[in-house]
């Protein structure tokens, strides 16, 4: 089995130097398996704006131990923690891992213990959310394949996911990818669809390796023909993530989830949506408040090559233009999925299905 994937650590050096956030740089996947060493905030957060660490679990991992590097460092802690919280505005779980690792150190400081203790406050519930959500990512695959086994009785699962929601967004083994591993584990996956997830292709570049490293079976598509696999009867169940869920159950994740759900709906697929519940979010009352990131149009009008040679931190090294200099692009980081179209969300707590206001609350309140 191939080594586990560590897609984040917290490092201090055995010669006594300061502590480091170390990240396995995820724009440069798959060609290259590379560390990316953040010594302060400011680095940290040019990782996440890049997109070197990213999706919603381990960007709130990621926010709680910028905290605690802040916090190490003797740098403003509440200063810190807005610039971490505000790097990317969709996916709720950096705010959260932020307000948190935050809230420890508050704590500890009121408490009167000194900027040692309070820094070791902020470490430790930097640590806490780690294992937490390694925790939270086995417990959601359990009910996830469980809800699996109800949805598609005959078993041999033909599943179709989209973005990337393994080991690299996470503690543990992730969201619905860990879905997919427990049924590939339990000899019940036949194929995972992989939408190769235009324009970053975290599909192509970062589902396809966790896949392959898994040995699970897998095909890769360009995301404009998922229509054509429905149409053909070789989706059984589509199983994603999510970047944040309002109160009343409509879902942000990666752009193309919307057009995904729609499609479900219209071919009766069941549409899964596998998230911790430190992704709901109460205080968004519903879809249309969900701030959606919007990007830098190059993305779409360059495709950008993770490359070894010549290539820097946290960047890709060649671009190509694929429309005309000028071009103006559209580039929402996510879209909105209205709770309708969502057939179950699977949290580390149990299922929620139909996805209302008050099915969330129940499970996520309880
Ligand atoms: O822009 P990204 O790559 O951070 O977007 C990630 C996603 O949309 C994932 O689907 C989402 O965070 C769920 S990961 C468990």
């Amino acid at each position: 089995m191939a080594e586990e994937i560590a897609a984040l650590r917290w490092d201090e050096p055995s010669d006594g130097g300061a502590p480091v956030v170390v990240l396995l740089d995820q724009t440069r996947l798959p060609v290259d398996e590379v560390e990316l060493v953040c010594a302060d905030v400011p680095a940290l957060v040019r990782a996440i704006q890049t997109l070197a660490v990213r999706g919603a679990p381990l960007l709130g991992i990621a926010g709680a131990y910028g905290v605690a590097l802040a916090a190490v460092r003797g740098d403003d802690v509440d200063q810190a923690a807005d610039v971490l919280a505000a790097a990317r505005p969709t996916a709720v779980n950096l705010a959260y891992g932020v307000r948190k690792a935050q809230g420890a150190f508050r704590a500890a400081v009121e408490a009167g213990d000194g900027g040692d203790g309070a820094a070791g406050a902020a470490l430790a519930e930097a640590r806490r959310l780690h294992a937490d959500d390694a925790r939270a990512s086995a417990r959601m695959a359990e009910h996830g394949l469980r809800l699996l086994g109800e949805l598609v009785p005959r078993g041999g699962y033909r599943v179709l996911t989209h973005c990337n929601t393994g080991a690299l967004v996470s503690g543990g083994g992730g969201t619905a990818f860990a879905v997919a591993l427990a049924a590939h584990r339990s000899g019940e996956l036949r194929q995972l669809w992989v939408d190769e997830t235009r324009p970053l292709l975290q599909g192509a570049r970062l589902t396809a390796y966790e896949a392959g490293r898994a040995g699970m079976p897998h095909t890769l598509l360009t995301d404009n023909a998922a229509g054509s696999l429905f149409a053909n009867g070789q989706v059984d169940a589509v199983v994603l993530g999510a970047d944040r869920i309002a109160a009343d159950g409509s879902v942000a994740n990666k752009v193309g989830t919307y057009p995904l759900a729609v499609l479900a709906r219209y071919h009766r697929v069941p549409f899964l949506v596998v998230a911790p519940t430190t992704t709901v979010d109460f205080s968004t009352p519903d879809g249309s408040a969900i701030e959606v990131e919007q990007r830098a149009g190059g993305e779409v009008t360059e495709f950008s090559v993770p490359h070894a040679a010549g290539s820097g931190p946290g960047q890709a090294a060649v671009a190509y233009a694929v429309a005309p200099a000028g071009t103006q692009a559209y580039n929402p980081a996510f879209d909105v999925t209205p709770p309708e179209l969502v057939t179950a969300l699977v949290t580390e707590r149990g299922v929620a299905s139909p996805v209302t206001g008050d099915s969330l609350a129940e499970l996520v309140v309880r």
